[in-house]
Protein backbone atom coordinates (compact mmCIF):
# COMPACT_ATOMS: atom_id res chain seq x y z
CA UNK A 1 0.00 0.00 0.00
CA UNK A 2 0.84 3.07 -0.10
CA UNK A 3 3.70 5.01 2.34
CA UNK A 4 4.97 8.12 3.38
CA UNK A 5 8.32 7.11 3.46
CA UNK A 6 8.85 4.77 0.86
CA UNK A 7 7.62 7.67 -1.23
CA UNK A 8 10.47 10.09 0.23
CA UNK A 9 12.98 7.47 -0.08
CA UNK A 10 11.94 6.79 -3.93
CA UNK A 11 12.49 10.87 -4.55
CA UNK A 12 16.17 10.34 -3.29
CA UNK A 13 15.07 11.73 0.38
CA UNK A 14 15.98 10.33 3.50
CA UNK A 15 12.86 10.51 5.86
CA UNK A 16 9.44 10.68 6.47
CA UNK A 17 8.51 10.98 9.97
CA UNK A 18 5.99 11.69 12.79
CA UNK A 19 6.46 13.53 16.46
CA UNK A 20 5.98 10.30 19.15
CA UNK A 21 4.40 10.17 22.36
CA UNK A 22 4.33 6.50 22.98
CA UNK A 23 0.72 5.85 24.75
CA UNK A 24 -2.11 3.48 25.12
CA UNK A 25 -3.23 3.64 21.37
CA UNK A 26 -3.01 0.48 18.87
CA UNK A 27 -3.76 2.43 15.97
CA UNK A 28 -0.49 4.33 16.23
CA UNK A 29 2.32 1.77 16.23
CA UNK A 30 0.93 0.36 12.96
CA UNK A 31 0.75 3.79 10.88
CA UNK A 32 4.37 4.54 12.14
CA UNK A 33 5.27 1.01 10.76
CA UNK A 34 3.06 1.87 7.35
CA UNK A 35 3.89 5.37 6.90
CA UNK A 36 7.34 6.42 9.02
CA UNK A 37 10.64 5.81 8.91
CA UNK A 38 11.80 8.26 11.38
CA UNK A 39 9.96 9.87 14.42
CA UNK A 40 10.94 12.97 16.64
CA UNK A 41 10.23 12.17 20.72
CA UNK A 42 7.57 15.18 21.44
CA UNK A 43 8.42 15.77 24.95
CA UNK A 44 10.47 12.85 26.25
CA UNK A 45 14.42 14.37 25.50
CA UNK A 46 13.35 18.05 26.62
CA UNK A 47 15.21 19.69 29.32
CA UNK A 48 12.84 19.67 31.60
CA UNK A 49 12.06 15.67 31.35
CA UNK A 50 15.91 14.49 31.64
CA UNK A 51 17.30 17.17 33.75
CA UNK A 52 14.81 18.55 36.40
CA UNK A 53 17.66 19.42 38.47
CA UNK A 54 21.02 19.94 38.30
CA UNK A 55 22.82 16.70 37.39
CA UNK A 56 20.20 14.75 37.97
CA UNK A 57 19.11 12.70 35.15
CA UNK A 58 15.94 11.29 34.25
CA UNK A 59 15.49 8.77 31.71
CA UNK A 60 12.88 6.35 31.73
CA UNK A 61 10.71 8.34 29.54
CA UNK A 62 13.41 8.70 26.94
CA UNK A 63 14.59 5.72 26.54
CA UNK A 64 11.23 4.27 26.04
CA UNK A 65 12.14 5.96 22.66
CA UNK A 66 15.31 4.72 22.21
CA UNK A 67 14.28 1.35 22.41
CA UNK A 68 11.25 1.83 20.21
CA UNK A 69 14.21 3.25 17.60
CA UNK A 70 15.78 0.16 17.68
CA UNK A 71 13.08 -2.14 17.81
CA UNK A 72 11.33 -1.06 15.21
CA UNK A 73 14.55 0.44 12.85
CA UNK A 74 13.47 3.91 13.05
CA UNK A 75 15.56 7.12 12.79
CA UNK A 76 15.09 9.38 15.76
CA UNK A 77 15.02 13.12 15.28
CA UNK A 78 15.79 13.99 18.81
CA UNK A 79 14.47 17.07 20.20
CA UNK A 80 16.52 19.15 21.75
CA UNK A 81 19.03 20.54 23.53
CA UNK A 82 19.01 24.29 23.84
CA UNK A 83 15.97 25.84 23.94
CA UNK A 84 14.05 28.54 26.40
CA UNK A 85 10.73 26.63 26.91
CA UNK A 86 10.21 23.46 28.73
CA UNK A 87 13.53 24.19 30.53
CA UNK A 88 13.27 23.93 34.31
CA UNK A 89 13.46 27.25 36.92
CA UNK A 90 16.77 25.82 37.81
CA UNK A 91 18.21 26.77 34.74
CA UNK A 92 15.61 29.59 33.37
CA UNK A 93 16.04 31.35 36.52
CA UNK A 94 18.89 30.64 38.37
CA UNK A 95 20.78 33.55 38.05
CA UNK A 96 24.03 32.02 36.99
CA UNK A 97 26.53 34.05 35.68
CA UNK A 98 28.25 33.29 31.89
CA UNK A 99 30.38 30.55 32.74
CA UNK A 100 28.32 28.61 34.76
CA UNK A 101 25.90 28.73 32.67
CA UNK A 102 27.53 27.74 29.72
CA UNK A 103 28.95 24.58 31.89
CA UNK A 104 25.72 23.69 32.86
CA UNK A 105 24.98 23.56 29.01
CA UNK A 106 27.70 21.59 28.28
CA UNK A 107 26.98 19.17 30.93
CA UNK A 108 23.43 18.71 29.32
CA UNK A 109 24.28 18.22 25.90
CA UNK A 110 27.41 15.90 26.93
CA UNK A 111 25.47 13.93 29.45
CA UNK A 112 22.60 13.60 26.38
CA UNK A 113 24.70 13.18 23.64
CA UNK A 114 26.62 10.45 24.89
CA UNK A 115 23.05 8.38 25.86
CA UNK A 116 22.02 8.73 22.64
CA UNK A 117 24.89 8.15 20.41
CA UNK A 118 23.83 5.49 18.49
CA UNK A 119 19.88 6.22 17.96
CA UNK A 120 19.78 10.13 17.21
CA UNK A 121 19.88 10.68 13.60
CA UNK A 122 19.68 13.97 13.75
CA UNK A 123 19.46 16.44 17.24
CA UNK A 124 17.69 19.92 17.26
CA UNK A 125 20.75 21.43 18.86
CA UNK A 126 19.26 24.79 19.41
CA UNK A 127 15.57 25.29 19.33
CA UNK A 128 13.59 28.50 18.59
CA UNK A 129 16.15 31.24 19.31
CA UNK A 130 14.64 33.78 17.31
CA UNK A 131 11.94 36.26 18.02
CA UNK A 132 9.53 37.42 15.05
CA UNK A 133 11.45 40.06 13.24
CA UNK A 134 14.40 37.82 13.44
CA UNK A 135 16.50 39.24 16.04
CA UNK A 136 17.22 36.95 19.16
CA UNK A 137 15.53 35.84 21.44
CA UNK A 138 15.91 37.66 24.79
CA UNK A 139 15.49 33.84 26.59
CA UNK A 140 18.05 33.51 29.55
CA UNK A 141 21.14 32.17 27.32
CA UNK A 142 21.27 34.81 24.64
CA UNK A 143 20.63 37.28 28.15
CA UNK A 144 23.51 35.11 29.61
CA UNK A 145 25.77 34.64 26.85
CA UNK A 146 24.85 36.66 23.92
CA UNK A 147 24.49 35.10 20.43
CA UNK A 148 28.28 33.40 21.21
CA UNK A 149 25.60 30.58 23.19
CA UNK A 150 24.85 29.14 19.06
CA UNK A 151 28.17 28.19 18.63
CA UNK A 152 29.21 27.02 21.92
CA UNK A 153 26.38 24.55 21.62
CA UNK A 154 27.13 23.17 18.39
CA UNK A 155 30.40 23.11 19.54
CA UNK A 156 29.28 20.64 22.61
CA UNK A 157 27.09 18.59 19.99
CA UNK A 158 29.82 18.31 17.64
CA UNK A 159 32.15 16.92 20.35
CA UNK A 160 29.40 14.61 22.15
CA UNK A 161 27.50 13.10 19.41
CA UNK A 162 28.57 10.69 16.96
CA UNK A 163 30.23 12.05 13.71
CA UNK A 164 27.20 10.95 11.42
CA UNK A 165 24.62 12.62 13.48
CA UNK A 166 23.19 16.09 11.68
CA UNK A 167 23.24 18.86 14.01
CA UNK A 168 20.20 21.50 13.14
CA UNK A 169 18.80 24.52 14.02
CA UNK A 170 14.98 24.23 14.26
CA UNK A 171 12.47 27.09 14.40
CA UNK A 172 8.97 28.01 13.42
CA UNK A 173 8.09 30.61 10.99
CA UNK A 174 10.98 30.66 8.57
CA UNK A 175 8.72 29.57 5.67
CA UNK A 176 7.58 32.77 5.16
CA UNK A 177 11.36 33.59 3.64
CA UNK A 178 10.43 36.80 5.26
CA UNK A 179 13.32 38.80 8.45
CA UNK A 180 12.79 35.47 10.72
CA UNK A 181 14.48 33.34 7.41
CA UNK A 182 16.84 36.08 7.46
CA UNK A 183 17.35 35.18 11.35
CA UNK A 184 18.23 31.67 10.42
CA UNK A 185 20.39 32.34 7.99
CA UNK A 186 22.49 34.74 10.19
CA UNK A 187 23.05 31.50 12.53
CA UNK A 188 23.92 29.18 9.94
CA UNK A 189 26.93 31.86 8.79
CA UNK A 190 27.57 32.81 12.55
CA UNK A 191 28.05 28.89 13.27
CA UNK A 192 30.29 28.60 9.80
CA UNK A 193 32.51 30.92 10.61
CA UNK A 194 33.83 29.53 13.84
CA UNK A 195 34.27 26.19 11.90
CA UNK A 196 31.84 24.86 13.77
CA UNK A 197 29.61 22.16 12.00
CA UNK A 198 25.90 23.09 11.78
CA UNK A 199 24.79 20.75 8.89
CA UNK A 200 20.74 21.78 8.99
CA UNK A 201 17.80 23.48 9.15
CA UNK A 202 14.48 22.55 10.60
CA UNK A 203 11.75 24.72 9.57
CA UNK A 204 8.85 23.34 11.49
CA UNK A 205 6.23 23.97 9.70
CA UNK A 206 2.99 25.12 12.01
CA UNK A 207 0.88 26.70 9.95
CA UNK A 208 -2.79 27.44 8.81
CA UNK A 209 -5.32 26.71 5.75
CA UNK A 210 -7.37 30.20 6.60
CA UNK A 211 -6.67 33.35 8.60
CA UNK A 212 -7.05 32.24 12.33
CA UNK A 213 -6.90 33.80 15.27
CA UNK A 214 -3.29 32.92 15.91
CA UNK A 215 -2.44 32.99 12.06
CA UNK A 216 -2.46 36.21 9.62
CA UNK A 217 -3.58 34.29 7.44
CA UNK A 218 -3.06 30.87 4.93
CA UNK A 219 0.19 29.41 4.81
CA UNK A 220 2.97 30.44 1.83
CA UNK A 221 2.53 29.60 -1.44
CA UNK A 222 4.64 26.45 -3.12
CA UNK A 223 7.02 29.40 -4.16
CA UNK A 224 7.13 31.14 -1.07
CA UNK A 225 8.20 28.11 1.13
CA UNK A 226 10.25 26.95 -1.81
CA UNK A 227 12.55 30.31 -1.37
CA UNK A 228 12.41 30.20 2.18
CA UNK A 229 13.96 26.60 2.30
CA UNK A 230 16.85 27.90 -0.15
CA UNK A 231 17.50 31.01 1.81
CA UNK A 232 19.42 28.59 3.93
CA UNK A 233 20.27 25.68 2.11
CA UNK A 234 22.08 27.98 -0.15
CA UNK A 235 24.60 28.15 2.79
CA UNK A 236 25.39 24.28 2.40
CA UNK A 237 23.49 22.62 4.96
CA UNK A 238 20.18 19.98 4.72
CA UNK A 239 16.75 21.84 5.40
CA UNK A 240 13.48 19.69 6.32
CA UNK A 241 10.16 20.28 7.67
CA UNK A 242 10.32 19.03 11.49
CA UNK A 243 6.90 20.05 12.75
CA UNK A 244 4.43 20.00 10.02
CA UNK A 245 0.86 20.73 11.14
CA UNK A 246 -1.70 22.64 9.06
CA UNK A 247 -4.40 23.91 11.72
CA UNK A 248 -8.03 25.73 10.64
CA UNK A 249 -11.02 26.83 12.15
CA UNK A 250 -12.85 23.93 14.07
CA UNK A 251 -14.75 22.51 13.28
CA UNK A 252 -13.32 21.39 10.25
CA UNK A 253 -15.89 20.89 7.00
CA UNK A 254 -15.65 18.68 4.19
CA UNK A 255 -14.65 21.55 1.50
CA UNK A 256 -12.07 23.25 4.57
CA UNK A 257 -10.25 19.64 4.01
CA UNK A 258 -10.16 19.69 0.81
CA UNK A 259 -7.65 22.87 1.27
CA UNK A 260 -5.82 21.71 3.55
CA UNK A 261 -4.87 18.86 1.49
CA UNK A 262 -3.79 21.06 -0.97
CA UNK A 263 -1.67 22.90 1.48
CA UNK A 264 -0.06 19.44 2.44
CA UNK A 265 0.73 18.94 -0.96
CA UNK A 266 2.14 22.12 -1.65
CA UNK A 267 4.44 21.52 1.49
CA UNK A 268 6.00 18.31 0.23
CA UNK A 269 6.47 19.64 -3.08
CA UNK A 270 8.24 22.57 -1.54
CA UNK A 271 10.62 19.95 -0.26
CA UNK A 272 11.02 18.17 -3.44
CA UNK A 273 11.89 21.23 -5.95
CA UNK A 274 14.49 21.81 -3.16
CA UNK A 275 17.78 19.52 -3.59
CA UNK A 276 18.60 19.95 0.42
CA UNK A 277 15.86 19.36 2.12
CA UNK A 278 16.20 15.76 2.98
CA UNK A 279 12.80 14.88 4.71
CA UNK A 280 9.67 15.70 6.26
CA UNK A 281 8.02 15.26 9.96
CA UNK A 282 4.35 16.04 10.98
CA UNK A 283 3.86 16.74 14.49
CA UNK A 284 1.74 13.90 15.72
CA UNK A 285 -0.13 11.42 13.91
CA UNK A 286 -4.00 12.05 15.12
CA UNK A 287 -6.09 15.17 16.07
CA UNK A 288 -7.19 13.57 18.46
CA UNK A 289 -3.84 14.37 20.47
CA UNK A 290 -2.37 17.55 18.72
CA UNK A 291 -1.27 20.12 20.89
CA UNK A 292 -3.07 22.56 19.07
CA UNK A 293 -6.58 23.04 20.32
CA UNK A 294 -5.36 22.87 23.69
CA UNK A 295 -3.15 25.89 23.09
CA UNK A 296 -5.27 27.86 20.34
CA UNK A 297 -8.85 27.78 21.18
CA UNK A 298 -11.10 26.81 18.39
CA UNK A 299 -8.16 25.92 15.91
CA UNK A 300 -6.65 22.30 15.32
CA UNK A 301 -7.74 19.78 12.39
CA UNK A 302 -4.32 20.30 11.61
CA UNK A 303 -2.97 16.83 11.10
CA UNK A 304 -3.13 13.63 8.35
CA UNK A 305 -5.47 11.42 10.09
CA UNK A 306 -8.66 12.59 11.82
CA UNK A 307 -9.83 12.16 15.73
CA UNK A 308 -10.28 8.45 14.46
CA UNK A 309 -7.32 7.30 12.75
CA UNK A 310 -8.81 8.10 9.36
CA UNK A 311 -6.92 9.31 6.66
CA UNK A 312 -8.12 12.71 6.04
CA UNK A 313 -7.80 14.19 2.31
CA UNK A 314 -4.36 16.02 3.86
CA UNK A 315 -2.61 12.45 3.44
CA UNK A 316 -3.28 12.16 -0.88
CA UNK A 317 -2.18 15.68 -0.81
CA UNK A 318 1.08 14.96 1.04
CA UNK A 319 1.69 11.80 -1.12
CA UNK A 320 0.77 13.77 -4.36
CA UNK A 321 3.24 16.07 -3.44
CA UNK A 322 6.10 14.07 -3.01
CA UNK A 323 5.81 11.85 -5.53
CA UNK A 324 4.25 14.55 -8.58
CA UNK A 325 7.00 15.40 -10.48
O1 LIG B 1 3.17 15.57 31.51
C1 LIG B 1 2.33 16.57 32.11
C2 LIG B 1 1.27 15.95 32.94
O2 LIG B 1 1.87 15.29 34.02
C3 LIG B 1 0.34 17.06 33.44
O3 LIG B 1 -0.72 16.52 34.17
C4 LIG B 1 -0.23 17.84 32.26
C5 LIG B 1 -1.11 19.00 32.71
O4 LIG B 1 -1.00 20.11 31.86
O5 LIG B 1 0.83 18.36 31.53
C6 LIG B 1 1.70 17.38 30.99
O6 LIG B 1 2.71 18.02 30.28
C7 LIG B 1 2.36 18.59 29.06
C8 LIG B 1 3.24 17.99 28.00
O7 LIG B 1 3.00 18.61 26.74
C9 LIG B 1 3.04 16.48 27.83
O8 LIG B 1 1.73 16.22 27.42
C10 LIG B 1 2.54 20.07 29.13
O9 LIG B 1 1.61 20.65 30.01
C11 LIG B 1 2.38 20.70 27.77
O10 LIG B 1 2.74 22.08 27.83
C12 LIG B 1 3.28 19.98 26.77
O11 LIG B 1 3.02 20.55 25.49
C13 LIG B 1 4.02 20.31 24.52
C14 LIG B 1 4.58 21.65 24.06
O12 LIG B 1 5.52 21.42 23.03
C15 LIG B 1 5.25 22.42 25.18
O13 LIG B 1 5.91 23.56 24.71
C16 LIG B 1 3.37 19.59 23.36
O14 LIG B 1 2.99 18.28 23.77
C17 LIG B 1 4.34 19.50 22.19
O15 LIG B 1 3.65 19.05 21.05
C18 LIG B 1 4.91 20.88 21.88
O16 LIG B 1 5.85 20.76 20.85
C19 LIG B 1 6.51 21.96 20.45
C20 LIG B 1 7.93 21.58 20.05
O17 LIG B 1 8.57 20.91 21.11
C21 LIG B 1 8.73 22.80 19.61
N1 LIG B 1 8.04 23.53 18.57
C22 LIG B 1 6.64 23.89 18.86
C23 LIG B 1 5.84 22.64 19.25
C24 LIG B 1 4.36 22.98 19.48
O18 LIG B 1 4.19 23.83 20.59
Amino acid sequence: GDSLYKAMLSRGRTFAGTALTLRDEPAEPKIVHQEFNSFTPENAMKWESTEPSRNSFTFTDADRYAKYAKDNKLQIHCHTLVWHSQLPAWVANGGFDNKTLIAIMENHIKVLAARYKNVCTRWDVVNEALEEDGTYRKSVWYNTIGDAFLPIAFKFAAKYTDKKTKLFYNDYNLEYNGTKTDGAARIVKLVKSYGIKIDGVGYQAHLATEATPTSPGAAPNTSVLEAALRKTADLGVDVAYTEIDLRMNTPATAAKLAVQARFYESVAKSCLNVKRCVGMTVWGISDKYSWIPGVFAGEGAALVWDENYNKKPAYAGLLKGILKK
